[in-house]
Parts: C-alpha cells; structure tokens; sequence
C-alpha cells in the first residue's frame, strides 16, 4: 500500500485488490460503465486470461474506493503481454487524476515485473498521454473497433496474433 500525499487531485491511497474489496468494485463498475459493461469484448478476453492482482490497483479516497484498474496475463500470437481493463473510476471523481495516476501506476508495475507490454481496448484521446499507440494486428476475440486496441510497448515488441491464454 502506499499514499500519496502531494500529487494533484484527491488524496489517495493505493492498494493492491484483495478478495474483500470484491463488492465495492463491482459496484463501481456499474456506476462507470451502466449495463453494456458485460457486452465489452474486453470481457471475453478476461473470461480466458489469468488475473494478475500484483499489477492491479484500488484507490482510496479514505474508506471509499476512488477507482480500481485490473491487469490480466494474455498471449498476442505467441508473444506474452498484460491486458488492462476494465479501468474505471467513481464518477463524482472523474476527471480529477484518479484514472491516469491508475493507470501510470499499472503500467509501471508491468514493465517492473519484466513484461513486454500492455494492451487495452479504450479511446486513443485518452490512452495516447500515457505513450499508447495502436495495435493493429492483435486480433481481439469478438468485434472491436480496431482503432480503439492499444498497446504500450517496454521493448521492441510486434504484437501481431490472436488475444490468447498465456
Ligand atoms: C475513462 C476514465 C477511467 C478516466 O479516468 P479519470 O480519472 O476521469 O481521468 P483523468 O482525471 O486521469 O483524466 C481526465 C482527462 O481525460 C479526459 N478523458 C476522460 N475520458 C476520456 C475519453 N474516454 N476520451 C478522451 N478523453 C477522456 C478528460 O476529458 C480529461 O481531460 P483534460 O485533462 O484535458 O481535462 C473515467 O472517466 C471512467 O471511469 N469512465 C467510465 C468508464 C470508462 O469508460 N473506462 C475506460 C474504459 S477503456
């Protein structure tokens, strides 16, 4: 866990997730992304893919959780990656840094541990600050608009293939 005391916006603390903070998540989630957030070919892909909880995080704004990301251990063709997603925020929050300091956080973590990349399904506008790019031959399961996959590669990596079990 760890806190931070001067960064702008709300005064968090990060944590990884633990099984307790199950309720609260999934509750958040609903308030984020309303009822399609099942539909999501993001969902497919953690369906088959193995959790990562080292490299996921809660915010807290004292006992409330802020926002949550999740990171998940996928194939892209034969090439090891994380996928983050779902990324959500408490929207009386949104837009106060909850999201990118999440985001910032998840993406460290994975280059930390030795992973090669990260790939999401999200808005370009919003990704783009944060050094993705798009991912044009990683193959999804299910529709996705092909614009909105994303990568941010640590090394000099092709993600070309089908989103797979690792
Ligand atoms: C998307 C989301 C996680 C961003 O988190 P946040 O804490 O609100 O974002 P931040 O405070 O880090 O960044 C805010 C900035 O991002 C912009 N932004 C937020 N969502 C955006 C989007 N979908 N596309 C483009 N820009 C976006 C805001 O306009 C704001 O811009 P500014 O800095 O120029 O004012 C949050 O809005 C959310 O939970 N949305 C609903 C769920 C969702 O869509 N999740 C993303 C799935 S990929």
């Amino acid at each position: 866990m760890s806190v931070e005391c001067c960064a702008p916006g709300p005064a968090l603390t990060f944590a990884h997730e633990t099984p307790a903070d199950g309720v609260p998540i999934e509750e958040l989630l609903d308030r984020a992304f309303g009822p399609g957030r099942f539909a999501k070919s993001s969902e497919r892909v953690r369906e088959f893919a193995d959790f990562a909880p080292e490299l996921s995080f809660c915010a807290w704004e004292g006992g409330r959780l802020a926002g949550v990301v999740r990171m998940w251990r996928v194939n892209v063709g034969e090439t090891p990656v994380v996928f983050l997603g779902p990324l959500a925020v408490e929207p009386d929050l949104q837009s106060t840094g909850v999201g990118g300091r999440l985001v910032e956080r998840a993406c460290a973590a994975a280059e930390a541990a030795g992973e090669a990349a990260v790939l999401l399904v999200g808005d370009p506008p919003y990704f783009e600050r944060f050094g993705f790019t798009g991912a044009p031959e990683a193959v999804m399961p299910g529709p996705v608009e092909q614009r909105r996959v994303l990568m941010l590669p640590f090394t000099d990596v092709t993600l070309s293939g089908p989103v797979r079990p690792r």
